[in-house]
């Protein structure tokens, strides 16, 4: 046995025998404990702490002393008077090894963190982002020896980080030569090393080392929103999050609308990839000027999006999705120069990784809800439900998983809705009707308390209420339903008929007035016949798709439901089993994913073996497309009632009854006149 000293190394329990004097990075590194370092052991950077245990250890058999690390010494001394280092830390690349000693390292100095997780359903992330930061001393030059500056940085690469096939951009060596002078031949660089390759491309230089951060975009780029979450390439930590709508919406408000705008309109789809990419840029600049980033150290950026959005973001004529086969210029993912796109509030080589898409128009977004979610990790059967303006579906579990994208149209996200807004402050986003009484109660986006709580005006007397996002109107239309003001065939009732005179004529048809903010200046807001119409198009496209997933499976019953999407983290499980967006499951199986197409495009930003996984999953997905499916139309019409025309729902009948009203003149359903839109 070595008589050499015993370092024990937790949480990871690794452990070894090193020659007294061994610096405690040193031995990590031949352990293979995950202990950072951006400096190289220079002692400039700090990622290196860890945390000396002293005492008896009986579990590991040894006993450290003291003195088992060196004293502190000079580099350590002098960053702490300059920085600071917390009591009981040390730096892994100045103290060396003197007797059998235990260290553990906190997870801020672990390479490959994990980041915590703010949803209960959210994936934790272990950090192993494209991008990183390293520093090195290079050789000054040498008459005798004449190698070009990058070339002796490359040599520095390789002898100090084992890093090889190294290149540089015209960006980046017009700043190398004075980087280097300035800073005295140490320079830190900004590598990007894609999964699955060799090559690193340097993206950025500076003089010394670089104490800014580097940062990254995950952005959901959906038809009617934008979102994008500025990330931080280090911690993974999200500094802000942001959005925006969709600039395209003037060319069209749905997708397949859009497409019809490039067949009509030569030129259209330059046309809608400029406005798309500058939204972008003025997203990233308001993200980083939120953060007090500098928009040029965001270095990298993951986009997720339909494939609609996906060709043109990338100035690709979407005019092949518009019809079958639906056949994508590409499906692979693709990294890019961010340039290339114009992306030019970015770092000047900042890259782009778009997911891959599954197919026709299951697109990059579909992808990142299978990253987020995992429904091929899933042990019981799992139907997620991506809501936006084109609804992904996802249905499976270990043994498959399906895909459908479907067109439920923008009136989940408030638009097409008479009093629909942006889920901004002063939106309804939660209704309550009393079934006696039919008087509602509802609470606004900035506001904990209920309408009729004492305060109410004087808590939201800075926003007003201004209209009604999306899981507003979700709430309002299934507790009419709940009231009895709405009959099953989507039919708002007359005063006469309801009891109350919040049903109001609206021309030949019915509205229930919600709130009557006119004495004040403000507006009034009543959920109208159209609305309703609207959302029952909507709701019924996301039925169809996923009973059309189940039909593929032969089953009318899944074990859970999880509702994702912008909004998904606020749309009530009950209010949406109410209104037939999603099949009956027992209540409590129906949980909310936040943004996962967004969360999904933050994993494969900070963890490049989630974007190599993610390729190799959307392979074994199996797409179905609803467009040229006979029985999604069936399903269509059938779900146009509230909440379903054929389909029980047994365990929303455990929770509540739905009142046995009709309202029309032959009290049926009026679904199968109305006709499905494509978007
Ligand atoms: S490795 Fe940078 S300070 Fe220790």
């Amino acid at each position: 046995m070595s008589s050499d000293p015993l370092v024990i190394f937790t949480p990871s329990g690794k452990r070894g025998h090193f020659p007294v004097g061994t610096p405690i990075l040193t031995a990590a590194r031949q352990l293979g404990v995950d202990l950072d370092s951006v400096c190289g052991g220079r002692g400039i950077c700090s990622k290196c702490q860890i945390a000396p245990s002293f005492g008896d250890f009986p579990k590991h058999g040894v006993t450290v002393s003291e003195t088992a690390l060196s004293d502190w010494n000079a580099v350590e001394e002098r960053y702490d008077r300059v920085r600071g280092l917390n009591r009981g830390r040390r730096l892994g690349c100045q103290a060396t090894v003197q007797g059998d000693v235990v260290v553990d390292v906190p997870p801020e100095s672990q390479v490959h963190r994990q980041v915590v997780r703010k949803a209960a359903s959210a994936r934790p992330i272990t950090m192993d982002p494209a991008t990183r930061l390293v520093l090195v001393e290079v050789q000054e030059p040498d008459m005798h020896e004449p190698s070009g500056d990058l070339e002796r940085v490359q040599d520095a690469l390789r002898d100090q980080w084992g890093i090889e096939h190294v290149h540089a951009g015209l960006p980046v060596l017009r700043k190398l030569q004075p980087a280097l002078r300035k800073g005295e031949w140490k320079v830190s660089l900004a590598l990007h090393t894609p999964a699955n390759t060799e090559q690193t491309l340097i993206l950025d230089v500076w003089s010394g080392f670089h104490e800014g951060g580097l940062y990254g975009l995950a952005i959901d780029l959906g038809s009617t929103t934008i979102a994008a979450h500025l990330c931080d390439l280090v911690t993974g930590e999200v500094l802000a999050s942001s959005g925006l709508m969709n600039p395209q919406i003037r060319f069209g408000e749905d997708l397949m609308s859009r497409v019809s705008y490039v067949m009509m309109n030569p030129g259209g789809d330059v046309e809608m990839t400029n406005a798309v990419r500058e939204a972008i840029n003025t997203l990233a600049g308001e993200i980083a000027a939120e953060a007090q980033v500098d928009p040029a150290l965001i270095m990298e950026t993951v986009v997720v999006c339909n494939p609609v959005m996906h060709h043109l973001l990338l100035g690709i004529d979407p005019v092949e999705l518009g019809q079958a086969p639906f056949a994508l210029a590409t499906s692979d993912s693709l990294t890019l120069p961010a340039r290339d796109l114009d992306l030019n509030a970015l770092n000047a080589e900042a890259q782009v990784y778009l997911l891959p898409c599954i197919a026709g128009h299951v697109g990059a977004d579909a992808a990142a809800v299978a990253l987020s979610e995992a429904p091929d990790k899933s042990e019981d059967l799992v139907l997620i439900v991506d809501v936006g303006t084109n609804a992904e579906i996802l249905l499976g579990d270990r043994t498959r998983v399906l895909a459908c994208s479907s067109p439920t149209g923008p009136a989940f996200e408030g638009a097409q809705i008479s009093s629909g807004q942006r889920a901004a402050p002063g939106a309804i986003e939660r209704v309550e009707i009393d079934p006696d009484t039919k008087e509602p109660r509802f609470r606004v986006i900035g506001s904990d308390l209920w309408s009729d709580d004492p305060g109410f005006a004087k808590a939201t007397a800075a926003t007003g209420v201004t209209g009604i996002c999306g899981s507003g109107i979700i709430e309002a239309v299934a507790e009419m339903r709940m009231a009895g003001l709405l009959d099953a065939s989507g039919l708002i009732g007359s005063a006469a008929q309801t009891g109350t005179t919040r049903a109001e004529p609206e021309g030949r048809t019915h509205a229930y007035l919600l709130h009557d903010g006119t004495a004040d200046g403000g507006p009034r807001i009543t959920v109208t016949q159209g609305d309703i119409r609207a959302i029952q198009l909507a709701k019924s496209a996301l039925y169809a798709g996923a009973r059309l997933l189940m039909d593929q499976l032969e089953i009318d019953t899944v074990d859970r439901v999880v509702l994702a999407g912008a909004f998904g983290a606020h749309i009530s499980p009950k209010h949406a089993m109410v209104l037939g967006m999603i099949p009956d499951a027992p209540l409590d199986k129906v949980t909310s994913a936040g943004n996962a197409a967004g969360h999904g495009a933050r994993i494969a930003l900070c963890n490049r073996a989630a974007r190599t996984q993610i390729e190799q999953t959307v392979g074994r997905i199996h797409k179905v497309e609803t467009a040229v499916e006979p029985r999604f139309q069936e399903h269509f019409v059938a779900a146009n009632a509230i909440p379903h025309a054929t389909d029980p729902f047994p365990e929303l009948a455990k929770v509540t009854t739905l009142p046995a009203v009709a309202f029309g003149a032959s009290g049926g359903s009026d679904g199968g006149r109305r006709r499905r839109r494509r978007s």
